[in-house]
């Protein structure tokens, strides 16, 4: 499924760019750029970041947790979205 028109990017191409790592996408504007472009009208945004909260959920779900270092976990959208579901702020 196409997820911005703008760019032509699909949800697994999305998905294929939030692999966990110090160079994990921490904004919808970075999985842009993960992907080799840059947001135009916005549109997807919420999309984007919807597909990224699944992906945390997914990850919880199978137990695999952050992989990441303590410097990049700190600032990690995926855990951000973690904390703000739970009510924690970072
Ligand atoms: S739909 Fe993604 S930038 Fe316009």
């Amino acid at each position: 499924m196409i997820v911005c028109s703008c760019n032509v990017l699909s949800d697994g191409a999305v998905r294929a760019c939030l692999s966990r790592g110090p160079d994990c996408p921490r904004t919808p504007a970075q999985v842009h750029a993960c992907l080799g472009c840059s947001p135009k009208c916005g549109g997807c945004a919420r999309t984007i970041r919807s597909i990224m909260q699944a992906a945390l959920q997914g990850a919880a779900k199978e137990s695999l947790g952050h992989a990441c270092g303590e410097g990049c976990a700190s600032s990690c959208s995926l855990v951000l979205f973690q904390s703000a579901e739970e009510g924690i702020t970072a």
